[in-house]
């Protein structure tokens, strides 16, 4: 079966008064469908510029991105993005936020409503329906972010480092919420993050980049069994083999890193 996405020799320069700025260096990369691909690398070595190349936000200065064989250009509902800052309207309540995308395609008010209260429940968040984004944490916040893409039903989600902010217990809980997610959903995700615990315990495969520019520099298949318990994760033998490996592969990319 053809890869759901497929980027082939992608580049991007980035042109900044006068300077030409290489921050991908010829990406290939396949994601086949119902896969998690977490992607980690030194921060500045390209990351968010993949996934806006992904997602059509940008050009790629070489190269080519298929999803299910055809060329990407331009923004697509079938691609979600989900970013760190949680973008929600502050004057709107979660589940108007949570029900926005379905509000834009003219689906009547309690279609909406019934789907925006099922993901609220599936991530914890009953009760707090009618709370302004100011009235909810961080991690409630960022769980609104993440339901009010999967609302729309994308084939592909990317998820741009979306626990980054929250604190290592929160992190945690909202894992293992995607995880469930993701295998009730049977959803693509690439997801970008800088924690290498976190890129080994949710993925099928892990992705490493090199320092700016951003080449791959390996893939490594996890092999923990599903489902996956993220709290006794770090117990695994194949768990505690695979962060040893990939850290020892990560570790100069974060020196030679402008941080
Ligand atoms: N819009 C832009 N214009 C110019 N340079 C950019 C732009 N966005 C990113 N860069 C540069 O490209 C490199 C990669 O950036 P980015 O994709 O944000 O990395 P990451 O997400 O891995 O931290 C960095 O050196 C950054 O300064
Ligand atoms: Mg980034």
């Amino acid at each position: 079966m053809a890869p759901l996405l497929s980027i082939e020799g992608v580049s991007k320069e980035y042109h900044v008064r006068g300077k030409n700025v290489l921050a991908l260096d010829s990406i290939d990369l396949s994601v086949n469908e119902g896969e998690f691909v977490t992607i980690v690398g030194p921060s500045g070595c390209g990351k968010s510029t993949l996934l806006n190349l992904i997602v059509g936000l940008l050009h790629s200065s070489s190269g080519r991105i298929l999803f299910r064989g055809n060329v990407i250009n331009g923004i697509s509902t079938k691609i979600g993005y989900v970013t760190q800052k949680d973008n929600l309207l502050p004057w709107r309540t979660l589940i108007e936020n949570v029900e926005i995308a379905l509000e834009i395609r003219g689906l009547e008010k309690s279609q909406r409503r019934q789907r925006a209260g099922d993901l609220i429940a599936q991530v914890g968040l009953h009760g707090f329906e009618d709370h302004y984004p100011h009235e909810l944490s961080g991690g409630m916040r960022q769980r609104a972010n993440i339901i009010r893409t999967l609302i729309y039903d994308p084939e592909l989600i990317l998820m741009d480092e979306p626990f980054g902010p929250l604190d290592a217990q929160t992190r945690v809980v909202l894992q293992e919420q995607l995880l469930a997610l993701w295998s009730n959903t049977k959803k693509t995700i690439v997801f970008i993050t800088h924690d290498l615990v976190e890129a080994i315990a949710l993925a099928d495969r892990v992705v490493l980049m090199t320092s700016r520019p951003g080449k791959i520099k390996s893939v490594a298949r996890v092999a923990i069994p599903r489902p996956r318990d993220v709290y006794q994760i770090h117990e695994h033998q194949e768990f505690r083999a695979a962060y040893e490996s990939l850290w020892r592969e990560l570790r100069p990319e974060v020196k030679m890193a402008e941080v």
